[in-house]
């Protein structure tokens, strides 16, 4: 992050220990220390088992960490209760997961503003099909996710996580289960979603590729921040991972 400026994230010696005292403890995050500006696009990686989705997990409020803070914005999120916390995801912070998590029953339309409608927020129906014309999603509004491609439903979950204007959109491997070409769509309007609208992501992902798309690359080991990485290249991504002894599938 660079200085001065306001962080939309910020976790702060954050660690988190799964299990029970004992021989089965598992430290999953060692101390970490990150920011994540407001409007950045950060790629997070690290070998399987890094505590990548750990982080994840802790930094959108889906989990609590077991020492550490975690800011979202200027709200300390160890202060809110499980309501508040839930609220504070709704309205807040947008989720894109690999396997697209639309619900099969609605439309595109209302599986898009479905957050919306559990916040009691109002639509603008005319910017709903706005967004949805710029993310190519035009003439299937009105299908359901079983009748899309896999990029268009990926597409279709970026409207739906920008829509709410959130804080921090955190994607999960969000192009894991695309082919190349759906894949780049993707993380170009991903891309955009950051430069053009000024929305903050942290994306975790296996593939140097995709995390050359992002302004900067924190790699994860063994639970603690190994390296950061700005204006990546895949080339660099690859060979630090390599260093990391996490080589990419297929490399
Ligand atoms: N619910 C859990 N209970 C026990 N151990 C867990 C749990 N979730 C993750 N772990 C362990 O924490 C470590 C980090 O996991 P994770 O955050 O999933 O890593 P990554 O996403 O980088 O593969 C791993 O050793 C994993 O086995
Ligand atoms: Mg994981």
């Amino acid at each position: 992050m660079l200085p001065g400026e306001r962080p939309a994230i910020r976790l702060s010696d954050v660690s988190k220990t799964y299990g029970a005292k004992g021989e089965s403890t598992v430290r999953a995050l060692n101390g970490v220390t990150l920011g994540f500006a407001t409007g950045s696009f950060t790629a997070v990686m690290g070998p399987s088992g890094s505590g990548k989705s750990t982080l994840l997990h802790c930094a959108s409020g889906l989990d609590r960490p077991t020492s550490g803070t975690v800011y979202l914005q200027d709200c300390d999120l160890a202060t809110l209760d499980e309501a508040a916390l839930t609220r504070l995801r709704r309205c807040r912070i947008g989720f894109i997961f690999q396997s697209f998590n639309l619900l099969p029953t609605l439309t595109v339309r209302q599986n898009v503003t479905l957050p919306l409608e559990l916040a009691g927020r109002s639509i603008d129906a005319a910017a709903v099909r706005r967004l949805l014309g710029v993310l190519g999603l035009s003439d299937r509004m009105d299908h359901l996710p079983g009748q899309l491609s896999g990029g268009q439903q990926q597409r279709a979950a970026i409207a739906r996580a920008v829509l709410t204007e959130p804080a921090v959109i955190f994607a999960d491997e969000p192009t894991g289960a695309l082919d190349g070409t759906a894949a780049r769509e993707v993380l170009r309007l991903i891309q955009r979603t950051v430069r053009e609208w000024g929305r903050t992501v942290v994306m975790v992902t296996h593939d140097p590729v995709a995390a050359s798309y992002a302004q900067r690359v924190v790699f994860l080991a063994n639970g603690e921040v190994a390296d950061t990485m700005e204006a990546p290249t895949a080339a660099a991504v690859a060979a630090a991972m390599a260093r990391l002894g996490g080589l990419p599938a297929g490399s």
